[in-house]
């Protein structure tokens, strides 16, 4: 059955692998991205819109994709970010110690990385009711697991991403009964080459770092098996659960 696409923060290595799967996939009607800044992309079949990720930005982005509602079937939200080159002129990079907290970095963090996904999940349900099964990825990070957190350190990053399951989980409940043919889920993509782990790299084996076609690759496989069930799932690249 043709169905559309919609990807959310589409400037993201792993998004822009999707985009290019998608568009490969006679199914796919059309793939709107959503991104802060203008994207190239080399098929017609991508309409791109831009946003700044306020909650006027996104609602206009609704009002436009709401002659779609009930044919997007696969939306990706892959917004996230563990550093940057500078917030108020300060490099930001996840903290080692207690003492490398601060103000800025965990309001920051927890903004882009939970809040603005946290918007597109609420704001989006009108257009999500439908007749066929429709699969929300939302990019978490298995450091955003609250059990398996064994070594500490990155609070802010590890905190966003744990503040965004639970509101991952939560919205599932309320999904189950507004919109039941919806499935959310909570993906981890491992270990990826992307500007976001570039800093990391090193000290990560050769291979356990995943291209961003392979991880694209993955997460669309993951959510053709997820099934609709009424519940949020939390899922690895490998389509493992994880413990929330
Ligand atoms: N790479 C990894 O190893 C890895 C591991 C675990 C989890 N993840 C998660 O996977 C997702 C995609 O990451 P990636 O590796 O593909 O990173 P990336 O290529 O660096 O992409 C960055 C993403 O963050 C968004 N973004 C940048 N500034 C933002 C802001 N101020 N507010 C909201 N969104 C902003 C971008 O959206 P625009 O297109 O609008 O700029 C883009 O979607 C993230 O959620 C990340 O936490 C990645």
């Amino acid at each position: 059955m043709s169905f559309n696409a919609l990807i959310i923060g589409a400037s993201s290595s792993i998004a822009q692998a999707a985009v290019t799967l998608l568009a490969d996939n006679p199914e796919c009607r059309r793939i709107f991205t959503v991104s802060q800044c203008p994207l190239n992309f080399s098929t017609n079949k991508v309409t791109p819109l831009l946003c700044d990720y306020s909650d006027s930005s996104i609602h206009n982005i609704c009002k436009t994709l709401k002659p779609y509602a009930g044919s997007i079937t696969q939306v990706l939200i892959c917004n996230g970010i563990l550093h940057t080159n500078g917030l108020n002129n300060q490099p930001i990079m996840p903290e080692k110690k207690l003492e490398d907290i601060n103000t800025e970095q965990l309001i920051h963090l927890y903004h882009c990385n939970t809040v603005v996904p946290m918007l597109w999940i609420s704001r989006l349900l009108p257009l999500l009711i439908s007749e066929q099964a429709v699969k929300m990825a939302v990019f978490s990070a298995r450091i955003g697991s609250i059990s398996d957190n064994k070594t500490g350190g990155w609070y802010s990053y590890r905190a966003s991403k744990a503040a965004l399951n639970m509101l991952i989980q939560t919205s599932a409940i309320e999904y189950a009964r507004r919109a039941p043919n919806v499935k959310l889920v909570a993906f981890h993509p491992g270990t990826t080459d992307t500007p976001l782990s570039k800093p990391f790299q090193r000290l990560v084996p050769k291979e356990k770092l995943f291209t961003p076609e392979f991880v694209a690759k993955r997460l669309l496989f993951v959510l053709d098996e997820a099934e609709v069930d009424q519940k949020a799932a939390y899922l690895d690249w490998n389509n493992m659960p994880i413990n929330w």
